[in-house]
């Protein structure tokens, strides 16, 4: 049964530049009085927020990682995805399930059969209604990344697991095309809002 509200992912590879075009929606819709929900994974809950600590910066095989990321998942969509669609609540959410298929599956080699079992457990039919995929060279996301903070254990990943991690998202774009829009992250600021802007609206969520 499909919730009043409406769930809108972004996702890419590190230093994409996702958080700004966030920023600017969530902006937007709050002036527009719309009552907006802004989250992420792994997080969005003080339990899936410790999560991700031991996710990002502990080493672990990746069937503990991937088990991670799904728990951490399902609280955050216990305590705080599902409540705020049923109120009828816009929920962006910075990553969400397509960043376990590009990172512990095509990234890290995870078998996908085992991801998509979690992830109908853990989901139970949820999906977003729309995902905003910010695809570009893994080169030019490290050149943003590197004047960035400490890295992560993924950030310090090279660059032949990003070019898997990006294929990853694309071929989980290939197979729910209709949920996907592709944005072109390595064009300008500029650029990249309007593509943005054009997406939503598109869509039908300006
Ligand atoms: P970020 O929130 O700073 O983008 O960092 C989250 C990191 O966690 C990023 O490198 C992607 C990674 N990640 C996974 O490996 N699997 C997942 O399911 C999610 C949501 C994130």
């Amino acid at each position: 049964m499909s919730l009043p509200g409406r769930f809108i992912t972004f996702e890419g590879i590190d230093g994409a530049g996702k958080t700004t075009h966030i920023d600017a929606l969530e902006q937007a819709w709050r002036q527009q009085g719309r009552d907006v929900v802004r989250t992420r994974e792994p997080g969005g809950t003080a339990l899936a927020e410790k999560l991700r600590e031991l996710v990002l910066h502990d080493s672990m095989d990746p069937l503990t990682e991937a088990l991670l990321v799904f728990s951490a998942r399902r609280d955050h969509l216990q305590q705080v995805i599902r409540p705020a669609l049923t109120r009828g609540a816009w929920v962006l959410c910075d990553r969400f399930t397509d960043a376990t298929f590009a990172y512990q599956g095509a990234g890290r080699g995870f078998e996908l059969a085992v991801l998509r079992q979690l992830e109908t457990w853990v989901q139970e039919g949820l999906q977003p209604d729309l995902t905003l995929l910010f695809d570009l060279p893994p080169a030019v996301a490290a050149s943003r990344l590197q004047a960035a903070r400490q890295p992560d254990r993924f950030e310090a990943l090279d660059a032949a697991f990003f070019e898997r991690v990006r294929a990853g998202y694309l071929d989980r774009r290939s197979s729910q095309p209709d949920r996907f829009c592709v944005i072109q992250a390595d064009a300008s600021p500029h650029q990249v809002a309007e593509q943005v802007r054009t997406a939503i609206a598109e869509r039908g969520f300006a």
